[in-house]
């Protein structure tokens, strides 16, 4: 049977002013991702990455086109809705961890099951521990980020994606402030967490190496989008047209 539609935009579009000028940040992007897939979206600075993701993840509004969410538009969505789409469905992963630093890592992890509603201290604490177990990090629950190399702090950012047990994921640089070795064990970790609890990924980066960890392979460029290639061989051709 095949794979159900996770994410649908169609013809997503989003215009900002800048003085005098109109920056196409997205110009009329048509994506679909089924459910358990893992996409990496390649695209050089300024393609309008980041400004995709916050479409697909809820913080953001299209200038026009439709963003369509298991089965939900989410561009018609209110700004409350839109909030709980953002603390509920969709897990988000940053290029500089967004973690909070007075916070030990269990509390960061904590936070956002508070958020979601949760308040009970001894269930919150066993939950975040649980995650940052399936994460790697067990034993380090009670540090703080700075107690923590910069890979652990992305395994403490991925585990608060998670611990809301998201639908999706949407990864902004995720390796882009780690060096080689670690990037690629994050990549590895979202990996498996893709295969064995079924998690949609979508990851955006510039960094070519992580296209190895991708189902579907897709290339940016001012505001366009075009698929690249099914299969993760192909190494070359992505990187000629990354150039
Ligand atoms: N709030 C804004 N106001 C004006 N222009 C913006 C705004 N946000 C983004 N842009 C412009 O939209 C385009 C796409 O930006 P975006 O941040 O999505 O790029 P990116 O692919 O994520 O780049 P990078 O790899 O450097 O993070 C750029 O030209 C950027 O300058
Ligand atoms: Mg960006």
């Amino acid at each position: 049977m095949d794979k159900k539609l996770l994410v649908k935009t169609k013809d997503l579009r989003r215009e900002f002013e800048f003085g005098n000028t109109k920056i196409h940040a997205l110009d009329g992007v048509d994506l679909e991702v089924k459910e358990g897939e893992f996409i990496v979206i390649l695209g050089p600075s300024g393609a309008g990455k980041t400004t995709l993701l916050n479409m697909i993840g809820g913080i953001d509004h299209p200038t026009s086109g439709s963003i369509e969410v298991d089965g939900e538009p989410i561009h018609e969505f209110s700004n409350k809705q839109l909030n709980d789409y953002r603390k509920e469905k969709v897990g988000w992963v940053f290029q500089f961890f967004n973690i909070v630093d007075s916070l030990r890592a269990w509390e960061n992890v904590g936070l956002a099951l508070e958020f979601k509603g949760l308040k009970d201290h001894k269930e919150i604490k066993a939950k975040s521990f649980d995650i940052l177990e399936k994460v790697g990090l067990k034993g380090k629950e009670m540090r703080f980020p700075s107690q923590l190399s910069g890979g652990e702090q992305q395994r403490v950012a991925i585990a608060r994606a998670l611990v809301k047990k998201p639908k999706l994921i949407v990864a902004d640089e995720p390796t882009g402030n780690l060096d080689y070795i670690t990037g690629q064990t994050i990549a590895e970790l979202m990996q498996k967490l893709n295969r064995q609890e079924g998690i949609t990924f979508i990851v955006v980066s510039h960094d070519i190496s992580i296209t190895k960890f991708a189902e579907c392979i897709y290339h940016l460029r001012m505001g366009k989008i075009d698929k690249v290639q099914n299969s993760i061989s192909d190494l070359q051709y992505t990187k000629k047209i990354q150039e």
